[in-house]
């Protein structure tokens, strides 16, 4: 083996080392996340649930499972290829109470006060005009509904909470409730009975 082979051969490890790693931390960080979020979202059986960027429909599946027949989970999301793959995991798993849309935040094309919780997992970042979606979520929500943000520092588009107040407040979101840390967080922001702008 000349050394250039072995040098070549060192870093492909490297590589695969580095990728394995950051492939099981963002599992693990994905798992807590999904537990932090299903504290936040209390989700009761009867709920209507705005499930905003829900990609392959990972967390838009246990959702409609706990607000079950009589609640509805709607998914929205911008990507044609991710909607395809979460409507075959519906079909598979004959879920009713899913619609899936595509369509994106801030495109005016939600109901308004129709939703008990909407809920951004790894979404916000990603988001071209989040003033505009926030301000479409606040809309949608029924007053007294909840928007659940989640946020995790291995996702190249995270928003830290500073940011996410802020922009959540300037729309009229009260802050209610955070679990989590700085690296990993799930954040409640609750719309007022009598909005307050
Ligand atoms: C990292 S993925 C998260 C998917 C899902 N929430 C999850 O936790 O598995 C972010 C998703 O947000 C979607 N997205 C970006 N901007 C959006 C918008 N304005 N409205 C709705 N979805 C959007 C992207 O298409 C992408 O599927």
């Amino acid at each position: 083996m000349t050394p250039l082979v072995a040098i070549a051969l060192l870093l492909a490890l490297v590589v695969i080392v580095a990728l394995g790693g950051y492939a099981m931390a963002w599992l693990l960080l994905i798992n807590a996340g999904n537990r932090l979020t299903k504290k936040q979202l209390a989700l009761q059986s009867g709920m209507h649930v705005l499930d905003v960027g829900c990609g392959s429909g990972r967390y838009t599946l246990p959702m409609a499972q706990r607000v079950g027949s009589t609640g509805e989970v709607l998914g929205i999301d911008l990507q044609a290829g991710k909607l395809q793959r979460a409507e075959q995991r519906l079909q598979k798993a004959s879920f009713k109470n899913v619609r899936i849309i595509r369509t994106g935040a801030g495109e005016g094309k939600l109901p308004h006060e129709a939703f008990d919780r909407a809920l951004l997992f790894a979404v916000l970042g990603e988001i071209s005009n989040r003033e505009a979606a926030l301000a479409e979520i606040f809309q949608a929500l029924k007053p007294g509904g909840v928007l659940c943000i989640t946020e995790g520092f291995l996702d190249p588009h995270y928003q830290r909470q500073e940011q996410v107040r802020s922009l959540a407040q300037a729309v009229g979101f009260v802050k209610e409730h955070c679990r989590g840390n700085r690296w990993l967080y799930s954040m409640n922001f609750l719309k007022p009975e009598a909005p307050s702008h």
